[in-house]
């Protein structure tokens, strides 16, 4: 269904590079315009993904769609005050928001290490739930008094499959995108008569450029034999699902969490 977010404008955080940048993408072939984001310009060149977000804007362009990019960190309630201002200057208000930026990221900028729950530092514990749950909470509070105002609107938070099953390591992480999910669920609940419709993406282990440069073992194939799809997921899987959850098909859905995993979280439930 081509264009069916045409004359939506789309805020996406994180989407400088990975998993936001192919969500981001996925809406902007529906014909959605795009706000980017991501921590600084130069952040898409982490993995090797884009030299800046120059280059990454060029490539929206390209695609016939209005774009827009914004730095700064979620977990700073100023520089995302700054963030909504300048993307309601230049582009207008947000229709669909989807909170991406995040990931086990610890102070180092790298992952926690140890990482496990009684050694993780106190220092990886601040920086992971600044990424991961204060942000995303605070961005949510920047733009959707405008939809609630509007009466329209759309949310996609991005959890993870480890916000489904015990894990360690990753505790810390884990137990934040678990916060996301139940997060995502207070606001549908707070919300459903707003018209502004909430839902959570929670992807299986995806083949992203940061995936690959710090995952230690096993970089092709899915190292677990509970996976019911032996493999790890495409980005493009679930930029599929976050702009089927943007988009007018998904109107009737709301408060939900599409485990989008090949299965992984199948058999704990
Ligand atoms: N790749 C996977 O296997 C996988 C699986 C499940 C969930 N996820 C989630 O998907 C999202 C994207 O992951 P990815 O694999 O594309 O990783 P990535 O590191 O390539 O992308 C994360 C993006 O978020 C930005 N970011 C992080 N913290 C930020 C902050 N405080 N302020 C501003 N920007 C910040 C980064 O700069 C980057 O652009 C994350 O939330 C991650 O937890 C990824």
């Amino acid at each position: 269904m081509p264009n069916e977010l045409s004359g939506k404008i789309a805020f996406v955080t994180g989407s400088g590079r990975g998993l936001g940048k192919t969500m981001a993408r996925k809406l902007a072939e529906q014909g959605a315009d795009l706000a980017l984001h991501d921590l600084d310009w130069t952040s898409p060149s982490k993995y090797g993904e884009a030299a800046n977000l120059d280059e990454v804007i060029r490539e929206f362009e390209a695609l016939g769609v209005r774009t827009v990019a914004v730095t700064g960190n979620i977990g700073d309630p100023a520089a995302v005050k700054r963030m909504r201002e300048e993307i309601e200057a230049k582009l207008g208000e947000v229709q669909i928001l989807v909170n991406c930026a995040g990931g086990d990221i610890g102070a180092s900028g790298n992952k926690p290490s140890p990482n496990n729950a009684l050694d993780v530092s106190f220092e990886d514990i601040q920086v992971l739930t600044n990424n991961n749950l204060i942000g995303t909470m605070l961005v949510t509070q920047a733009f959707v008094p405008q939809m609630v105002r509007a009466g329209t609107g759309t949310v996609i938070n991005v959890a993870s499959a480890a916000a489904h099953m015990g894990c360690s390591p990753e505790v810390v992480y884990s137990t934040l995108k678990a916060a996301v999910v139940h997060y995502t669920r207070c606001l549908a609940k707070e919300l459903y008569e707003q018209g502004v419709r909430i839902n959570a993406v929670s992807p299986g282990p995806t083949k992203t450029a940061r995936f690959q440069a710090t995952r230690v073992t096993d970089p092709d194939k899915m190292n677990s034999s509970k996976a019911s799809f032996n493999r790890y997921a495409e980005p493009d899987e679930i930029g599929d699902a976050v702009a089927f959850l943007a988009g007018p098909r998904s109107k009737f859905i709301n408060g939900q969490v599409l485990r989008v995993d090949g299965g992984l979280t199948l058999f704990p439930g």
